[in-house]
């Protein structure tokens, strides 16, 4: 790969003419020695480019979890809200991260941010069943009717059926972890109102098998290991 690309690729500061400047300035090295020249070809997986002494490390895609706070919306842009995107600490944005799912703008929780659309696709296909987990708070108590409900797949306002969902209960009447297999609009929220209820708080704890992490302070993130990014894509509902 050319020399500008890959370090283009890791740093969304650094356009390929910036590294070009940086290069002609000769602060940049391959493997200890300056290179001036931008289209020098560099082994992505072996070669040591530093600029100014800094290791420019290279992973082809990075994975983030953030633990979104209300009040953020999940895009890209938005003329009058604040994205998901802009939460991102400088060190860990490049070029194509996008949120991979959608939570309301009043959910909190886990956002995976990542530059891996084929990875995005996999978790958010309905066909892949990824699970994922939701911390609910509701009006009035969970019953033992609704759980049934949920786990023999309920049809909500417009005559969508949903796939079967797990309810756990907790300690306190109203709230329950709800695991869900598919991504329709607002459905957790759907789904209690069919039952007559309303659901007064929204975060999502877990992403297939991977738990948001329960020391990430809302709107903080996290780069998420290589050997963990397998975990979000883990069909079987956790225990
Ligand atoms: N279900 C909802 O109703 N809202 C979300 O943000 C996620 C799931």
């Amino acid at each position: 790969m050319r020399l500008d690309r890959f370090i283009a690729s890791q740093r969304e500061e650094l356009s390929r003419s910036k590294v070009k400047e940086l290069c002609r300035r000769g602060l940049v090295t391959v493997n200890g020695a300056v290179v001036k020249s931008s289209d020098f070809s560099v082994d992505e997986q072996s070669d040591e480019v530093c600029i100014s002494g800094e290791r420019i490390g290279y992973r082809e895609h990075v994975y983030i979890m953030l633990n979104k706070p209300a009040g953020v919306v999940c895009a890209t842009k938005d003329r009058l809200t604040e994205t998901v995107l802009e939460l991102i600490p400088p060190e860990l944005r490049r070029r194509g991260l996008f949120p991979a799912g959608r939570l309301d703008k009043d959910t909190e929780g886990f956002v995976l941010i990542t530059d891996d659309g084929e990875l995005a696709h996999r978790m958010l296909s309905p066909r892949s069943h990824v699970p994922k987990t939701y911390f609910v708070r509701l009006e009035t108590p969970v019953s033992e009717d609704t759980a049934a409900r949920f786990s023999a797949g309920i049809t909500i306002d417009g005559g969508e059926l949903c796939l079967p969902a797990e309810l756990t209960f907790t300690d306190v009447p109203n709230e329950c972890l709800l695991v869900l297999h598919e991504g329709k609009f607002h459905q957790v929220k759907r789904m209690f109102a069919a039952v007559g209820n309303r659901v007064t708080y929204l975060k999502r704890v877990r992403i297939g098998a991977l738990e948001l992490d329960e020391k990430l302070p809302l709107g903080a993130c996290l780069e998420i290991m290589h050997k963990d990014v397998d975990k979000l894509l883990t069909r079987q509902s956790p225990d």
